[in-house]
């Protein structure tokens, strides 16, 4: 009877995971309790740091989360009201990201590993992203398409479990996340530019430019951003670049023009790829996740769409907290990971790519 007792106990305990994400610009730490319930989360940004670049310097990262890193996960377990006692497990995004950056979450959560024996999860942050979409969703219908779209990144998956992801489709050349900080840098928008253009696209005409929406073939769940940046570019130098920048001597209205017809012709290449991948795997869900799935348009687009669908399939985008990168996500997947049992040892290292 005791022993049933405790080991039914035993059962209820929820399972605390303390994630880590370093693998671009942002330093951050969460304690997420049987992957849903958020204990805290804490982000250190390095928009400032990396401003007047337009764009992440690695070595500038890297020596940022060094800084932070103590702090940001002394503050989550903080905030969590926990100590390293609760923890059941460290969960660190390994791959992929900055090489430079994701070591030192990774040196961190070995340290931890070691220092307080718990085991060591890696994490792939782009199904970490994903999770940050069916966070709020206990039995979402499989299998789902899901689109990751980030700074870094451009991905489609036939997702079945949190645990094995199958990619469907990926960017062959720009990140849509990129493709938005490159545009703005040559409107001369304020870093980072997804927001910027966003924002200045609000007071324009979609329809004033056509952009090309390349599609690479009626089949192809691909993705290829690096024709429609250059026609901003050749639309503001000049075909032969050699002619002036007409940026500086623009309207407001003239970029927000450029900024909304490019909007538009990104949101539409990403909704009909996406329409394809829930053709091609009959999908009951959609999943939306990553840094360029806080643009309005992009959500409202893909809701008009699923809102209404024969039949019916359910849309989850992640809250816009958790688009862009955090810690809460790798908490979380860590939990799937932590009850299969996939567990990491010290000689973890980190991948570029994923
Ligand atoms: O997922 P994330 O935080 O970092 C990576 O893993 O790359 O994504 C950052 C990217 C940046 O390129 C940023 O410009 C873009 O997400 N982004 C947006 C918006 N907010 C952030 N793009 C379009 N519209 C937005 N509102
Ligand atoms: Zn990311």
């Amino acid at each position: 009877m005791v022993i049933r007792l405790i080991s039914l106990l035993m059962q209820e305990k929820s399972i605390n995971i303390l994630g880590i994400e370093t693998s671009c610009d942002e330093t951050a730490a969460a304690v997420v309790a049987d992957g849903r319930v958020i204990k805290s989360s804490v982000i250190a940004s390095q928009t400032k740091l990396h401003e007047k670049y337009g764009g992440v310097v690695p070595e500038i990262a890297c020596r940022a989360h060094i800084e932070n890193i103590y702090q940001v996960i002394t503050e989550s377990m903080e905030q969590a009201k926990t100590n390293k006692d609760d923890i059941d497990a460290i969960a660190v995004a390994n791959q992929p990201g900055l090489t430079v950056a994701l070591i030192v979450g990774v040196t961190a959560a070995k340290t931890l590993s070691f220092a307080w024996d718990k085991p060591l999860i890696a994490i792939n942050h782009l199904h970490a992203h994903l999770q940050s979409a069916i966070l709020a969703e206990e039995k979402p219908k499989l299998p789902a398409a899901a689109l990751i779209v980030s700074g870094g990144h451009t991905c489609l998956y036939d997702y079945r479990s949190p645990l094995e992801p199958k990619l469907l489709g990926s960017t062959i050349d720009d990140a849509a996340g990129e493709a938005f900080d490159k545009v703005a840098t040559i409107l001369k928008l304020p870093y980072p530019g997804g927001p910027s253009i966003e924002k200045t696209a609000e007071k324009g005409n979609p329809d004033a430019i056509k952009f090309p929406r390349s599609m690479l073939g009626p089949d192809s769940l691909d993705f290829s951003f690096s024709g429609i940046k250059t026609a901003v570019l050749y639309y503001c130098h000049g075909q032969d670049m050699k002619g002036k920048n007409k940026v500086d001597s623009m309207s407001e209205q003239e970029i927000a023009d450029i900024a909304a017809s490019f909007q538009a012709a990104m949101i539409d290449v990403l909704v009909k790829k996406t329409e394809r991948a829930v053709k091609r795997i009959g999908a009951k869900t959609v999943l939306l996740g990553g840094g360029v799935a806080a643009n309005n348009q992009l959500r409202t687009k893909l809701q008009q769409l699923y809102n209404s669908a024969e039949p019916a399939k359910k849309l989850l985008i992640a809250p816009k907290q958790y688009c862009t990168d955090n810690a809460v996500m790798v908490a979380s997947l860590g939990y799937h990971k932590f009850r299969a049992k996939l567990f990491a040892d010290l000689t973890l290292e980190v991948k570029a790519t994923g």
